[in-house]
């Protein structure tokens, strides 16, 4: 595995420092930084694949655009995604037909394959170059799940009107357990930063302004600010994957994971392109029940990137569940080299974060209390087709013209079942502030190695503390600056992770995850403890 460990990130390109394979071989998506005051109809934040799909639905639409992106587009979760593109949700459709009966449930699974057909309009009416594929995909019995389950999907999947086949084998894929596997035709795969760069490209044609290392502050229904200019506009679309004007209300409805991915080559043809996905380890003794993700992406003439993906854990809890970061590497690549024996040596690995809603869907719509701030979030393991979702969706609200989706995906929609997950994850939540009355990771910060950070105590207070690679110690506030949860240490991305509601920081403290909206408070360590 390549060792990418010895400086800090650059969080305009991406989140962490492990740098995914779209962002190892595409240039950055740069534009100017915002230099002046303006004003527009519509202000979106965020330049992840929910932000520019709403600007450039809402420029089709007429409306006038500004798009501010803190760092660079893409520099968020869509750069370390993995772009299966698909109707084949996550917590699976007999779930969703329990939440929300089976004519809604349908409604669902149409607008994620309306999602895909958009995707492929866009890209063929814009000639984006990006590698789509419309491919097939196989949901496949894990190990540890039983027959029925996969069953009980098939047959939901029929109620729905999907046009699915059980079949008794997995395409492509060795394995002892691989014996079922539901297929769902007509999924898509793309590059997603050649797509992202299509859809900027698209928008700027259309007269949309965009200006990225533009962190938008105090967002208000009048604008924001940002770089120490003002935006006004008349409708403000938060697509920061989290929301980062709502402090409370929508933190309490999803739950921050981290996921893990590695690539590997594998020579042309040996597999077909499609998308492969276990149902997920029942016998996990965390909250989630982790599945595998995988997929092929072409390189060159002569290979192909095998993308795998899985071990998810909860923000700021990988050593809490006694598995740390490293491990889930190793774990991912011994699961998918027993499965797809072909693949080379391990050349890429990252990881990235996802918010799983507390009734499988995502929040699309106006923000809670607000007549013209919008808001797209939760999109859990299936950001492409609710990123696009919220695009198309935001657009209709802005411009008046009814959908058929809105009413389901509404953030303020009341949710009388959940998945089954709610109190345990509200427990966990609430268990991450004992953090408060333990010691920190480890007590001295010059036991630190370079390159390597830690939450140290100092009386009541806990420090975030890091030693960069010349040995200097830099020092923060350890305390989260949204509700104050403890930081943890994630050594795998370099950043400070919380444990309650997913912010990150960088190493020295500047904030790369909301909700916090703010950067970690300097502190002088040499005043504090004492350190050589
Ligand atoms: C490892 C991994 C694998 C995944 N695989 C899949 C998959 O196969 N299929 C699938 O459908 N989904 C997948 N997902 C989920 C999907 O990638 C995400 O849900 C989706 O990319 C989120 O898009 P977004 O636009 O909402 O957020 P982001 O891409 O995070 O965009 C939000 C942007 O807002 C910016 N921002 C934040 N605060 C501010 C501010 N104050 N001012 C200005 N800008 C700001 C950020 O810099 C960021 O670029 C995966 C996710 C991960 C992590
Ligand atoms: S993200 Fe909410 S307390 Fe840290």
């Amino acid at each position: 595995m390549d060792d990418q460990n010895s400086k800090p990130f650059d969080s305009n390109v991406t989140s962490g420092k492990n740098k995914p394979f779209w962002i190892t071989n595409e240039p950055s998506l740069k534009f100017e930084k915002l230099n002046q005051n303006a004003v527009t109809e519509v202000l979106v934040i965020g330049g992840g694949i929910a932000g520019l799909t709403t600007a450039y639905c809402l420029l089709k639409a007429g409306k006038k655009v500004i798009l501010v992106e803190d760092g660079y587009l893409g520099s968020g979760e869509t750069g370390r995604t993995t772009a299966h593109i698909t109707c084949a949700l996550d917590d699976r459709y007999y779930n969703l037909e329990k939440l929300f009966g089976r004519a809604k449930t349908t409604l669902i699974a149409n607008s994620h394959m309306a999602a895909i057909q958009w995707i492929e309009n866009t890209i063929l009416h814009e000639n984006i170059e990006c590698n789509y594929k419309r491919v097939n995909g196989y949901l496949f019995l894990s190990a540890t799940d039983k027959k029925g389950s996969i069953e009980k999907e098939f047959e939901s999947t029929k109620n729905v009107g999907l046009i699915t086949k059980m079949l008794n084998y997995v395409p492509d894929m060795k394995s002892e357990e691989g014996e079922w596997s539901i297929e769902f035709p007509d999924q898509g795969q793309f590059h997603i930063m050649k797509y992202l760069k299509g859809l900027s490209g698209a928008i700027i044609k259309m007269g949309g302004k965009i200006y990225t290392e533009t962190r938008a502050e105090d967002i208000s229904s009048t604008g924001i600010k940002a770089n120490g200019f003002e935006i006004k506009a008349n409708d403000i679309v938060v697509a920061t994957n989290t929301p980062i004007n709502d402090w409370v209300t929508m933190h309490t409805k999803q739950w921050p994971y981290r996921t893990y991915v590695i690539g590997a080559k594998i020579p042309k043809g040996t597999l077909s392109y499609s998308l492969w996905w276990d149902t997920g380890d029942m016998e996990s003794k965390w909250i989630s029940e982790p599945y595998h993700y995988v997929r092929v992406e072409p390189f060159d003439e002569k290979y192909d990137v095998l993308i795998s993906g899985g071990e998810d854990h909860k923000v700021g809890q990988a050593e809490a569940e006694d598995i740390a970061e490293e491990e889930r590497y190793l774990r991912l690549a011994k699961w998918t080299k027993k499965r797809f024996p072909e693949m080379g040596e391990i050349e890429y690995k990252w990881s990235g974060q996802v918010l799983e809603p507390i009734d499988s869907l995502a929040f699309i719509g106006k923000n809670p209390g607000n007549d013209n701030i919008y808001i797209v979030t939760g999109d859990s393991g299936n950001g492409m087709t609710h990123g696009t979702l919220g695009g198309i969706i935001i657009s209709d609200l802005i411009t008046g013209r009814d959908n058929p989706w809105a009413a389901i995906y509404d953030p303020s929609r009341i949710t009388l079942k959940t998945t089954g997950d709610y109190l345990h994850e509200a427990g966990n939540m609430t268990a991450q502030y004992v953090d408060w009355i333990s010691d920190g990771d480890i007590k001295q910060a010059e036991n630190l190695k370079p390159g390597q950070g830690a939450i140290i105590s100092s009386g009541l207070k806990k420090i975030a503390v890091y030693k960069d690679e010349n040995n200097e110690i830099h020092a923060c506030s350890g305390v989260c600056p949204h509700l104050g949860g403890v930081l943890h240490w994630n050594d795998d991305e370099k950043s400070f992770d919380c444990p309650v509601h997913g912010s990150r920081f960088t190493a020295d403290g500047k904030v790369i995850n909301g909700p916090a909206i703010s950067d970690l408070k300097k502190i002088d360590i040499h005043h504090e403890i004492n350190v050589k």
